[in-house]
């Protein structure tokens, strides 16, 4: 059993969907090293469950498929009874979608469409009476977090359905951010440039399996010449959901090593 040992998230509570894998897991393990309460929400069951035994106290699993909201409301109960509220929301699971635009049927539509926004959207509806609690106990209030990318704010050929999905968590981001700010409730969104996490290889089908040279490529485009990590992802959300960012609110903050600057 490791407890937690850093206090910029003392006695805060966090609820992290797809908080299993990738960006998700590295928030989870700084967070918790940082003092936080933290639940794992995820469809992954077995890696979920199996990070919240290996963090042992400070750490719970809950399983939850965001896109369903009586598993969101379930989510949201399970973290209140386990740590007594619920500080931080940060919706982050979501899923890959690369190909050219004629090629998405009505199936693949709905599901990018419903993993990376709209489960999104209804997370943050199950969570907002906590959450709002939180903003009146708290001075520095509550904080709700999403993972979107550099393509919410930036667009390329084929990633069309995906670009869409995430320009609408900035777009939410952004009017979140005025609605809830009466309720002393931050709205941010992380943007990360492509990370090496399990979701790289899916993002990839064109390089038929060559990652490496994929890697090369995507490091060119980096001005600062290196691969984001996750980790650099999961400091910015400590930030983000510190009260070190306590007038930070309706911002969407690229992880890209200066891409976007250009
Ligand atoms: N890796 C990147 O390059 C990158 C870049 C920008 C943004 N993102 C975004 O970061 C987020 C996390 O991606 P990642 O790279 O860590 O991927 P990942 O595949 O490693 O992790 C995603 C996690 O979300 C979970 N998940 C998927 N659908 C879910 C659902 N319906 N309900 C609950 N959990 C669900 C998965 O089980 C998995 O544990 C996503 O929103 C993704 O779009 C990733």
């Amino acid at each position: 059993m490791r407890r937690p040992t850093g206090d910029r998230l003392a006695g805060r509570v966090a609820l992290i969907t797809g908080g299993a894998s990738g960006l998700g897991e590295a928030t989870v393990r700084r967070f918790h090293a940082e003092g936080c309460w933290v639940m794992i929400a995820d469809i992954d069951t077995r890696r979920g469950a199996a990070l919240a035994r290996e963090l042992g106290d400070g750490a719970a699993f809950v399983a939850c498929d965001h896109t369903d909201r009586a598993q969101d409301e379930a989510a949201v109960a399970a973290t209140e009874a386990e740590f007594g509220g619920l500080d931080i929301l940060h919706a982050n699971a979501g899923g890959p979608f690369a190909g050219p635009f004629e090629s998405a049927d009505d199936a693949t539509l709905d599901r990018v469409i419903a993993v990376n926004l709209v489960g999104a959207m209804k997370m943050v509806q199950a969570a907002l009476p906590a959450l709002r609690k939180a903003g009146a106990a708290r001075p520095a209030g509550a904080a709700i977090l999403f993972t979107a990318s550099v393509q919410g704010i930036s667009a390329k050929p084929n990633f069309s359905v995906y670009t869409v999905s995430k320009h609408g968590l900035v777009g939410l981001t952004r009017s979140l951010a005025l609605e809830l700010a009466p309720a002393n409730i931050r709205v941010n969104a992380i943007c990360p440039a492509v990370t090496e996490t399990p979701m790289l290889a899916k993002f990839m089908p064109g390089f038929s399996g060559d990652m490496d040279e994929a890697r090369v490529r995507m490091k060119a485009t980096i001005p600062l010449g290196r691969m984001p990590e996750a980790v650099d992802t999961a400091n910015a959300a400590l930030f983000l959901a510190s009260d070190e960012a306590r007038m930070l609110t309706g911002h969407a903050l690229p992880i890209d090593g200066g891409q976007m600057a250009g």
